[in-house]
Parts: structure tokens; C-alpha cells; sequence
């Protein structure tokens, strides 16, 4: 361990002067340390059957249901997400578990029929070893439940660092693994800033790196792994998530939906909806309705239930994304409602709120319409045409979620076939995602990987094809019983 002399802490982000864990910044070495006993104890691990896994992840899921409600305002106050919301992040690591641990009495490979005689070929997955993790703080207890509990089905240690902003929340989530029975060797955490992360990259001892967060880091973690760190790397990163809206489209749905995708969590999820494109003929109606559903909208401390928004992640944050509200000002978008950085919540002493914003009359090219903001900020455009809302859909380097608001069944699947995303949803919003269905994103989202549903585990599992000859002679496959050559 680091010698424990330089530490740092998370703070409320709705009272940042509020301390919420303290942790040591841990340093390259401390990585290395971290890889060997994770590796060490993955040799045991990897011997126990999958069922047996399957059951020590089940019960980890047992645990955080018994925890959930002190977990969530774990959550709640390490990251800021409004209660009901930090429930559903705790619930989706539940929901994990339990798919998981049925995946652990479930295929595990394939058996074909052998050209030959006496001669069975099937695969079976394998192990990594040691898996990396780089988790971020928006989903603090559900995406490490994403990544772990796939890798320790597959047999893996892991080390696992998350956001510098959401430390206490990973230790939780470790110890309700350890509680349930996970080697407490096997599942390591390693804290602080760039430093470790950066290590686990470019770590020889790591099988696998698995990471969430930024396009900018996701790239450069990547590359480094490709010169002397992990083979596999799956990235999970960015989004500009589009909603389009039809002019035969259920109205109170689309009003619902937009103000949930675009300022639940305060925006500040992969999948919020950020572009809504909609039809000039319902466009005036629309906006209206979502401008009087912001004004409604409580900012507030986030534990406290009447709370709707709770406030950005950080102030540097905030500011960022009231910044980026001024160039889109500047660039001639109409800043209908919010843009405002609020400091002055009740009860949130230091906290940075970003109203909820609504910008209208935004074009394709703006970078209102093109930047992911990771905040509570939805740019609206006008397009009459399908098609040309599609193309606009997919116009962004990003490829991760979709909506589509219409009662016409064709023109939704027509959407359906033509958006480029890796998730796309009909009168439902952009975010929601759910356990047993894979989850990830086209173009610069990721790099081809899912998360979650029943191929999760490819990211953390390697395939292993087995041929097993019993004939007791040399069979030759493409040669024996085929034609001769003339
Ligand atoms: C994320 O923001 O990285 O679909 C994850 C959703 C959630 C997961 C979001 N189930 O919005």
C-alpha cells in the first residue's frame, strides 16, 4: 500500500465543504501491488465452478438489496443524484447481479457437429485474468456492478479504479462483494486521480481493460494499452442522444419524456437526451410545454424527496456547461429557459446547480447540437422531414442512443432500421436502459463492445474453440470423405 501520507477526498457536490470519503492517492506502485494479489487470488477463484460463482455474485446482489436504502443516499450525497434516482443506480447493480448469476446455469459455449466421425467441437470461455477498470462517477454503483460481476463469473481478479469523485461509493460496492463471499484479495481498488488509472493501462499483468468515461480519456487509455498493456479494451464513452418527435406524435408522452432524458441526473448520464428534433407543426406547442415543465422543476439538496435537480458534479463543471450555453447563445441559439449557474440552493451552501435549459433554434452544425455537454441542457431543432431528422440523428461523431416519438408503426421502424445507434427507443426516452439487453454504442461511443446482457462477459472472457478426436487414428479435416482431386 501507498504509505498513505498524500490522500484526497470526495466532497457533497450540493455541499461541497461536506466531506465524504477519504482515501489515499495511490501511486504506479501501488497499482503493481494491487495486479499480483489480484492475480494470486484469481488462481483460486478461477478453480471454483461457475455455479459457484454465480452464487457468491447472487448474494452480493442479496446484500446491496439489504443495503439499497443507505447505498442510495450514499449516492445520493457522494454524486449528487436526486434519492429515486440513486435508488435506480443501486438497483440496476441488483438487477446485474441476478442476471449474472443466472448466466452461471446457462451456456457456456457452443457444441457444433464435427465433419468427422468420433470427434466432438465445441468452446468454452476463459478466464483473462486480471481485469482493469475505470469507472466514472454518474453511475457509481451500477457500472462497477456492469463490469464486475461479468468478470468474476468469467474467473477473473479485478483492480479496479474509479472516479476520483465517487470513491466511497466503489468501497461500498467492494464490500457487499466481500461480504458475500468474493475474495477481498480478489476484487481490489485503487484510488486517486490519473495516476493509477494510467498504471492499470498500461499494466502487463492485466488481461483486460474495461473503461467508462470521457472520448478524450477513453482514447488515450486506449492507446496506451495497445503498446505494452491490456489485448482487450472496451470503451464506453460519450453521447449526443437525439429525441425525434413526429407530428402525429402523443404530445404528453414527448413532454414527459424529453424533461426525464434531458434533466434527470442533472443530464449528466451517457444516454441523456440532449437534441430533440421536431416537427415545425408541434414544435411552438412542445417548447412551451417543456419551458412551463422547467419552470416547476425544484433545484435542491438531492436527499430531499421534494428535490427534482440536484446540482452538477462539480463547479468546474458547472461552469463549463454554462459556458458552453454562452457560445451556443453566441452562435445564435435562443436561450428560452435557464442557462443560469445557480449557487444559492437552499440548504446547498458551495453547490453548483445548472438550471434545467431549453435552447431553441439550433441548427445541425452548432456545436449545441454536435458536443455532448453532460449537463441539463437540451438544444431543440426544427426538422420537417424524417429522413432529414434521421441523418441528423446520426450526423454526430457519437452513436449511443436514440428516441422516436410517433403513433405512425411504420415511420417508427423505419427510424428504427435507419438511426445509427446502438440503442434506440420508440415513444420512450433516451435513457432507461435495461439489464438483460446489451448496452453501448456506435462510432466514437465505444470501441464494438456491449455491456450488460448475456454477451457482457466478452469483454472480461476470452473464447476458447476444443476439438477432441476419440476415433484413436488421424482424422484430417477438409481432406478425409471429400471429393479426391482430379
Ligand atoms: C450511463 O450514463 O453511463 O440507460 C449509464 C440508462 C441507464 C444507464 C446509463 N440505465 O440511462
Amino acid at each position: 500500500m501507498t504509505d498513505g501520507s498524500e490522500t484526497f477526498s470526495s466532497v457533497n457536490p450540493a455541499r461541497p465543504a461536506e466531506v465524504v470519503g477519504t482515501y489515499p492517492k495511490m501511486s504506479a506502485a501501488d497499482v503493481d501491488r494491487a495486479v499480483e494479489a489480484a492475480a494470486a487470488a484469481q488462481r483460486q477463484w478461477a478453480r471454483l465452478p461457475i455455479p459457484a460463482r454465480a452464487e457468491i455474485i447472487a448474494e452480493a446482489g442479496a446484500v446491496l438489496r439489504r443495503r439499497k436504502s443507505e447505498l442510495s443516499e450514499l449516492v445520493s450525497r457522494e454524486c449528487g443524484k436526486i434519492l429515486l434516482e440513486a435508488g435506480g443506480d443501486v438497483q440496476e447493480a441488483i438487477d446485474m447481479a441476478g442476471f449474472v448469476a443466472g448466466q452461471g446455469r446457462s451456456a457456456w459455449g457452443e457444441t457444433v457437429p464435427s465433419e468427422l466421425g468420433s470427434k466432438l467441437c465445441w468452446t468454452t470461455r476463459a478466464a483473462v485474468g486480471v481485469v482493469g477498470m475505470i469507472t466514472p462517477w454518474n453511475f457509481p454503483v451500477a457500472i462497477p456492478s456492469w463490469k464486475c460481476f461479468p468478470a468474476l463469473l468469467a474467473g477473473n481478479g479485478i483492480v479496479l479504479k474509479p472516479s476520483e469523485h465517487a470513491p466511497r461509493c466503489a468501497a461500498a460496492f467492494v464490500e457487499a462483494c466481500v461480504e458475500a463471499g468474493v475474495p477481498a484479495d480478489l476484487i481490489q481498488l485503487v484510488h486517486g486521480y490519473a495516476e493509477p488509472g494510467a498504471a492499470l493501462a498500461v499494466h502487463p499483468g492485466v488481461g483486460a481493460l474495461s473503461f467508462t468515461g470521457s472520448v478524450p480519456t477513453g482514447r488515450k487509455v486506449a492507446a496506451a494499452a495497445m503498446e505494452t498493456g491490456p489485448r482487450l479494451v472496451s470503451l464506453e464513452l460519450g453521447g449526443k442522444n437525439a429525441m425525434i418527435v413526429r407530428e402525429d406524435a402523443d404530445l404528453d408522452l414527448v413532454v414527459d419524456g424529453a424533461v426525464f432524458g434531458a434533466f434527470g441526473t442533472s443530464g449528466q448520464r451517457c444516454t441523456s437526451t440532449s437534441r430533440l428534433l421536431v416537427h415545425p407543426a408541434v414544435a411552438d406547442e412542445v417548447v412551451d410545454r417543456i419551458g412551463a415543465r422547467i419552470e416547476a422543476l425544484r433545484l435542491g439538496d438531492p436527499v430531499d424527496p421534494a428535490t427534482d435537480i440536484g446540482p452538477v458534479i462539480t463547479e468546474e463543471s458547472a461552469r463549463r456547461i454554462v459556458a458552453a450555453v454562452g457560445a451556443a447563445a453566441a452562435e445564435g441559439a435562443d436561450v428560452r429557459r435557464g442557462g443560469g449557474l445557480r449557487m444559492d440552493v437552499e440548504g446547498c451552501q458551495g453547490g453548483a446547480f445548472v438550471e434545467p435549459t431549453l435552447l431553441v433554434g439550433v441548427k445541425p452544425a452548432d456545436r449545441a447540437a454536435r458536443q455532448e455537454l453532460f449537463g441539463p441542457v437540451l438544444a431543440v431543432l426544427e426538422v420537417a422531414d424524417l429522413d432529414e431528422a434521421i441523418d441528423i440523428v446520426n450526423s454526430v461523431e457519437y452513436g449511443l442512443s436514440a428516441a422516436v416519438y410517433t403513433r405512425d408503426i411504420n415511420a417508427a421502424l423505419h427510424a428504427v432500421d435507419r438511426i445509427d445507434t446502438g440503442i434506440v427507443y420508440v415513444n420512450a426516452p433516451t435513457i432507461g436502459a435495461e439489464i438483460p439487453l446489451p448496452f453501448g454504442g456506435t462510432k466514437h461511443t465505444g470501441n464494438g463492445f456491449r455491456e450488460a446482457g448475456a454477451r457482457g462477459i466478452e469483454q472480461f472472457s476470452q473464447i476458447k474453440t476444443v476439438y477432441i478426436d476419440y476415433s484413436g487414428r488421424l482424422q484430417r479435416a477438409q481432406i478425409d470423405n471429400r471429393e479426391p482431386l482430379s
